[in-house]
């Protein structure tokens, strides 16, 4: 997985819940680089999604595979962080809104041996992400309004990849990997990916489709396009 320039991630909120498991490795054997776990509370998105037993069950049948863990929940601090650590997973983002802490929390997360993010909401600016180069792995960039799958990407957010690439460059000489969640589709991958984002979150645009080895296969065609 890593030399591979783009990579996929899944998204299990699109995902058939009763037949989690089986969606997931159907996905995985298509060409999913990585899963993607949406965590929502009920308070800083409106929608409520899957706690830590979900991840431990999914890490015992796929041992494995990265579970890139996205936390929407405010308060996001070490209580929530270590529950989705102690159940598998590989990557973990929070939201700053929800954090007073950040690098304390980001340095957390990379001392328990996961890579570490900060996820940023369509109207949060680059900005948060200053004095925070050395202790980021990534940056989730939003590209809708998070709580929901199948929403439409929001362009201006796509030259906020832009932005942040520029700084990421200017700031430091670690390469931060930009991650794009909300919108992707085979159509518009290839303008994402030129604006530097290397992981793409896919939802509905994989787990919506009935043959999910011909959409990783359209998603692939897109980057090369
Ligand atoms: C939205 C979630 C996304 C979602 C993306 O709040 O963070 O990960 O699953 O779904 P699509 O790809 O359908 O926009
Ligand atoms: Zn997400």
């Amino acid at each position: 997985m890593a030399d591979k320039k783009f990579l996929l991630a899944g998204s299990i909120l699109s995902a058939d819940l009763l037949k989690l498991g089986d969606d997931v490795e159907d996905a995985l054997k298509a060409g999913s680089d990585i899963i993607h776990f949406d965590v929502m509370d009920y308070h800083f998105v409106p929608n409520l999604t899957f706690g830590p037993m979900f991840l431990k069950q999914l890490r015992k049948r796929f041992p494995d595979a990265v579970f890139d863990v996205h936390l929407m929940t405010d308060p996001a601090n070490d209580q929530v962080v270590d529950s989705y650590i102690d159940a598998g997973a590989s990557w973990i983002s929070f939201h700053p809104e929800a954090c007073p802490h950040a690098e304390r929390l980001l340095a957390h997360i990379q001392e328990r041996g996961c890579k570490a993010g900060l996820a940023l909401n369509p109207s949060t600016p680059p900005q948060m992400l200053s004095y925070l180069w050395e202790r980021l792995d990534f940056v989730l960039v939003m590209t809708v309004n998070p709580g929901f799958g199948g929403q439409k990407l929001i362009p201006a957010c796509v030259t906020k990849v832009s932005d942040i690439r520029r700084m990421a460059v200017r700031e430091t000489p670690r390469r931060i990997l930009i991650e794009v969640d909300g919108g992707v589709s085979a159509q518009n991958i290839r303008e994402i990916a030129d604006a530097g984002a290397r992981v793409f979150v896919v939802g509905s645009a994989l787990f919506g489709a009935k043959d999910r080895a011909a959409a990783v296969k359209a998603l692939r065609a897109g980057l090369e396009g």
